[in-house]
């Protein structure tokens, strides 16, 4: 059992903090945001993320974890310090650095026992926790020793506690021995492949990671656009693909391309470290691209259908940029709404849990649903941009008995075409043939 801090209680932060202390840590967890830190010490995680909140409660009550917002009461005692502050994009596509500047020179000032070890989790360029090192020394006043250990964090939204258990790999990096060492036995009990490497390696593992997936999702995009003018369906073609080992299924799910905090913040990340280096990565920036363009298929789709969104009446079903997260960042969800208010359409959306977050930041430009039903009533099309459980097990016989028009653009092909046939709907999705129900196209 070892003394861990974690420092800063985003969803890393405190998903980390949760599962280190299940597994018998002793967990303190140390955040400035006063409103977040009395939330979480009355039992209520700030991010919906399933199974996190029971697993809070079971551990605070069992007296492993706790919250505060001393720096000092939080890092002084810790043998274990964790690095989880969030590390944004800034407008020229970089990672910012300056949180972690603060919180390592803030832990180089409350250090008071030696060889205190130092992770960093959060997504760092390579070379950054050289720097952590000597922010953190920059701060020391007496001879106390400490060790740097970059461990980047695998774990997705929307099934973050089963990942932690269940991940592929736990990768640290040092030029400590015994920091990796002490980490090894640490993560241990999660029972996980764990790769110990240098520390630039173990940073670029990371970012290179993403970008990976990232290029899957684009590739597959991009050959969605071509299964739409050849007459091929991308379902089959991912399908037929991935049952390659050596390509795997995963990340093949065409669609209305990559969001959230990781993949597009990592790709840009990756191209800048290329520049950086001397070498341009090129073929990530095509990967950006190609995600710029899938944005707007759905609209592209309409604009073709209809000639003109205006006065048009959008149900807009999913605002999350996942299912199973209330997390809009970088949501196609949030560009798509604005883009058709734009147009000159009037937008409703529905989501289950996310539009708290969606409020604040389209606030009344369009309007909420509280349930899918509400958002089909009298519309004119509808856009799915979230596959949510909830809106893929839709009965497909809503669409037409409650929307003015059953038109039908799904950016996340959540029905079979098979299915959607039965129905008299129209129905447009990604990287598949169009579907005009028998009896619209009797109308029409
Ligand atoms: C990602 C990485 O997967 C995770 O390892 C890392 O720690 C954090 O970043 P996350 O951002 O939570 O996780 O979501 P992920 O499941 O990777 O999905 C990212 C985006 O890609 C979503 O918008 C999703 O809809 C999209 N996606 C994913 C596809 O469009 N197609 C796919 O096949 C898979």
């Amino acid at each position: 059992m070892k003394k861990i801090a974690i420092a800063g209680t985003g969803y890393v932060g405190l998903v980390t903090g949760v599962c280190l202390a299940d597994i018998g840590h002793d967990v303190i967890c140390v955040d400035r945001d006063q409103h977040k830190v009395s939330t979480l010490n009355n039992g209520y995680p700030p991010i919906y993320e399933p199974g996190l909140n029971e697993l809070m409660l079971k551990n605070m009550e069992e007296g492993r974890l706790r919250f505060t917002t001393s720096p000092s009461v939080g890092f002084e005692d810790a043998e274990v310090i964790m690095i989880t502050i969030g590390t944004p994009q800034n407008e020229h596509g970089t990672l910012d650095l300056q949180y972690i500047e603060q919180i390592s020179k803030e832990i180089g000032r409350s250090l008071k026992r030696n060889n205190v070890i130092i992770v960093t989790k959060s997504t760092v360029p390579v070379g950054t926790n050289a720097k952590v090192k000597s922010w953190i020394q920059s701060e020391i006043q007496t001879s106390l020793k400490f060790q740097v250990v970059a461990n980047p964090e695998f774990i997705s939204q929307g099934s973050a506690i089963y990942d932690t258990f269940h991940g592929d790999r736990i990768i640290i990096g040092s030029d400590s021995k015994e920091a990796l060492n002490l980490l090894e036995e640490l993560y241990q009990p999660f029972g996980i492949p764990i790769f110990k490497t240098d520390m630039n390696s173990a940073e670029l593992i990371k970012v290179a990671s993403n970008s990976f997936l990232a290029l899957k999702i684009s590739y597959v995009n991009a050959l969605a656009s071509i299964c739409e003018q050849m007459g091929a369906n991308i379902e089959d073609v991912s399908f037929g693909m991935g049952m390659d080992s050596r390509i795997g299924s995963a990340f093949l799910k065409a669609g209305l391309g990559f969001g959230g905090s990781c993949l597009p913040k990592d790709t840009h990340a990756l191209v800048q470290m290329g520049n950086d280096a001397g070498e341009a990565f090129n073929l990530i920036k095509e990967v950006i691209e190609v995600n710029k363009r899938q944005e707007l298929k759905l609209v592209e789709k309409a604009l073709n259908r209809f000639h003109s969104l205006h006065g048009k009446k959008v149900a807009l079903l999913g605002l999350s940029f996942k299912p199973n997260t209330d997390d809009i960042r970088e949501a196609v969800s949030i560009k798509l709404a604005r883009h058709l208010v734009h147009e000159g359409a009037t937008v409703i959306a529905y989501d289950p849990v996310s539009i708290p977050n969606a409020k604040k930041v389209l606030g009344e430009l369009i309007s909420y649903a509280e349930t899918v039903e509400q958002a089909l009533m009298n519309a004119d099309l509808t856009f799915i941009v979230t596959e949510w459980d909830e809106i893929k097990n839709v009965p497909l016989n809503l669409f037409h008995e409650l929307m003015k028009d059953p038109v039908i653009f799904d950016g996340r092909n959540c029905f079979q075409l098979e299915s959607i046939k039965k129905f008299p709907v129209e129905y447009y999705s990604i990287g598949r043939p169009n579907v005009i129900g028998e009896t619209i196209s009797v109308r029409r």
